[in-house]
């Protein structure tokens, strides 16, 4: 990209002038201050925006590198900041949280009722032994009461684990056991797009298959009114563990690097592993992002759409926005329900300011409103909305252009982060008062991170030149470890290829050569990324092989319009190659639900191919880079020449 091609989209004087970062020279100065004393730079924001019981004395300690810790000799309360600090600022009856659930029932909860809420859970956990340090797994749908299990943990001190409410048996059952939880909090079920769907009977199908004996409560939230089978002894109803409890609660007041919580990601090799993040660091970067990437201020209504399974959901859904005491909205259902419109209804009819959502589900809704005017963005007022946000995977500029034409009305900057569960909050970004838009690109670092591009030796690249991602210096709200395996964190963060010393996203990147604005080029590991959701090839390819049926698999992703990558899987089969079509559907069919059943209906494949083996160089390794080319429909180019046994790729063309 040169200045001639590059169309940089400025933000409007109005939008400039009240923005807690307003112009490039406000962001610079804040470069700048940074530069000059990294740590206070950070310390400085720590003390004003965080309510200590401890106040800190020492910022970073880099004395254990990798394991960096912050503001480690301060103590804190993440529920505490976000709700007893509101309702003390005299905020008590303003709306905390807008929910509006799946069949469009609206529920506002303020404050003050929030805070009572948090307690009496708190207090139901106290009482069933949990304390500070014990793991809690929360297996729950989008409701105010997800929000208020995770609160409740963080007031107690207890880290909890969110499941995401599509992961099957296996994934809870895993990350029950890895995370050796105390205590699991789940519904009878959940409501999407219309239909109830249930939740407990999975959590028992996890608890079947074994592994899961450190869980010795299961608080069990009535959602849908479904049967479910209750154990006793160990299993209570939500309602019923609340019935007594008092709503007032002390908090436990935690060390700055005490886990907040572990949230399970995919990796590019074996299971997915427990991110766990702190306290102190973690909370700080939810408010300096909700203050600058969303220049939060009182009067706005901020609505993330993530799903509390996610990252996205623990910081601008659970922390962030409470924790500068906004008013978001929360919404159970899925955004086709009961039409494609559903979103900028729910604009329109709560006055949403700040929209924050995925490149997915915006495309999704280009195509809707394509074929159905009613449905489209321009039939909804949507002028309350002034920021726009994208989350999880890389905006294509043409769903930009139109997300920030139709949906932002041409005057909402939209503000592209790229970040990921291991960093917490927003790494690169714009700020919306201050940076030149370009659509496609994350454009600069947040003040303070020192992203760079390098090649393998660690090298800064020049601007221009596409590399790998990295972070060169620790930041307050960074990953800490990998639960229960630090050297896995080392190895996979901190290699040593750039000897122990920058952190590794696992991202390409590219750095435009005029504005030195960062694009991602995607992940450089065997991650894939569908509609926003990480998924491990290596876990797919496990569950393919863990079926009777299946010899060997080989999973790779190819480009696709609506969800970013699509999931392609190679299969070779125990018995012979169907040739038969009918055959082929039916065994592409019974190995797409076994996945949904091992993992979750996310990871299923979306096309699956048979061969009698899979394409191999003569020492065995199966060639992802032919089975991707294969994927995408390519004609092969490629020297085949080291291949086993070139006659294969006839039958995986697809
Ligand atoms: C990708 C989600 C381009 C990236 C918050 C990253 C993005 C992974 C963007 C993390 C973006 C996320 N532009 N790519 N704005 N945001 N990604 O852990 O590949 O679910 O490494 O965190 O998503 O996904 P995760």
């Amino acid at each position: 990209m040169s200045n001639e091609s590059v169309q940089l989209i400025y933000p409007s004087d109005e939008i400039v002038k009240n923005a807690a970062v307003s112009g490039m020279d406000a962001y610079r100065a804040l470069c700048a201050e940074a530069e000059a004393d990294y740590e206070g730079f950070w310390a400085k924001r720590a003390r004003e925006f965080i309510t200590w019981k401890t106040p800190f004395t020492q910022t970073l300690d880099e004395s254990n590198a990798p394991f960096f810790k912050w503001f480690a000799d301060g103590k804190l309360n993440v529920s505490y900041n976000c709700l007893d600090r509101n309702v003390e600022a005299g905020l008590g009856d303003k709306v905390a949280i807008i929910f509006e659930a799946d069949n469009g029932e609206v529920t506002k909860v303020t404050y003050k009722e929030l805070l009572a809420k948090v307690c009496k859970m708190a207090n139901l956990l106290r009482s069933k032994g949990v304390k500070k340090g014990d793991r809690v797994v929360i297996y729950l749908p989008m409701t105010i009461e997800g929000i208020v299990a995770m609160q409740a943990c963080a007031r107690i001190g207890a880290p909890h684990s969110i499941v995401f409410g599509g992961f099957s048996a296996q994934s809870l059952r895993d990350r029950i056991n890895d995370a050796g939880a105390v205590m699991l909090i789940t519904s009878d079920g959940q409501f999407r797009g219309g239909k109830a769907i249930p939740l407990k009977p999975i959590a028992d199908e996890a608890f079947s298959m074994g592994g899961c004996e450190s869980v010795k409560n299961v608080i069990v939230f009535k959602r849908t009114g479904g049967d479910v089978n209750m154990v006793a002894g160990r299993d209570e109803w939500l309602h019923d563990g609340l019935a007594n409890q008092p709503e007032t609660c002390e908090p436990e007041w935690v060390e700055a690097e005490h886990p907040l919580f572990l949230l399970y990601t995919s990796g590019s090799t074996g299971k997915p592993k427990g991110v766990q993040h702190s306290t102190g660091g973690y909370l700080l970067h939810a408010i300096m992002t909700m203050k600058w990437t969303f220049d939060i201020k009182p009067t706005d209504t901020f609505w993330c759409t993530a799903d509390i399974g996610w990252v996205t959901g623990h910081t601008y859904i659970t922390y962030g926005p409470l924790a500068c005491g906004a008013t978001e909205i929360v919404f159970e259902g899925v955004p086709t329900y009961p039409d494609a419109g559903r979103f900028w209804k729910m604009i329109q009819d709560h006055k949403a300011t700040i929209f924050y959502t995925a490149p997915t589900a915006i495309r999704s809704l280009i195509k809707a409103a394509d074929s159905n005017a009613a449905v489209h963005p321009k039939s909804y007022d949507l002028s309350s909305l002034r920021i726009l946000g994208s989350v999880g995977e890389p905006i294509n500029p043409a769903a930009w252009q139109w997300y920030y034409d139709n949906v932002g009305g041409g005057r909402c900057p939209i503000v592209d982060t790229f970040w990921q569960t291991e960093t917490g909050g927003h790494m690169i970004t714009p700020l919306p008062g201050a940076t030149p838009l370009v659509p496609g690109s994350c454009t600069l670092p947040f003040p303070g991170i020192q992203f760079a591009v390098v090649d393998e030796t660690g090298a800064d690249l020049p601007w221009g030149q596409g590399g790998i991602l990295v972070c060169k210096k620790p930041w307050p709200s960074m990953i800490r470890t990998i639960w229960g395996d630090p050297d896995r964190f080392v190895k996979s963060y901190y290699p040593a290829d750039f000897q122990g010393k920058y952190y590794l996203a696992g991202d390409g990147a590219i750095r435009d050569a005029d504005t030195g604005y960062f694009t991602i080029t995607g992940r450089i590991d065997d991650v894939l990324n569908v509609s926003g959701h990480r998924m491990g090839t290596m876990e797919i390819e496990s569950a393919l092989v863990a079926n009777p049926l299946v010899a060997e698999a080989a999973v790779v992703g190819r480009p696709d319009d609506l969800t970013g990558e699509a999931i392609v899987a190679f299969v070779v089969l125990k018995g012979a190659r169907p040739t038969d079509p009918e055959a082929a559907k039916k065994i592409i069919k019974e190995l797409s639900d076994w996945v949904g059943k091992e993992i979750g209906p996310i990871a299923k494949p979306k096309d699956i191919r048979f061969g009698d083996n899979l394409p191999k160089t003569r020492s065995g390794k199966i060639m992802r880079r032919l089975l991707r080319g294969l994927a995408k429909g390519e004609e092969l180019t490629q020297d085949t020449s080291t291949l086993e046994n070139p006659a294969i790729l006839e039958q995986l063309k697809g």
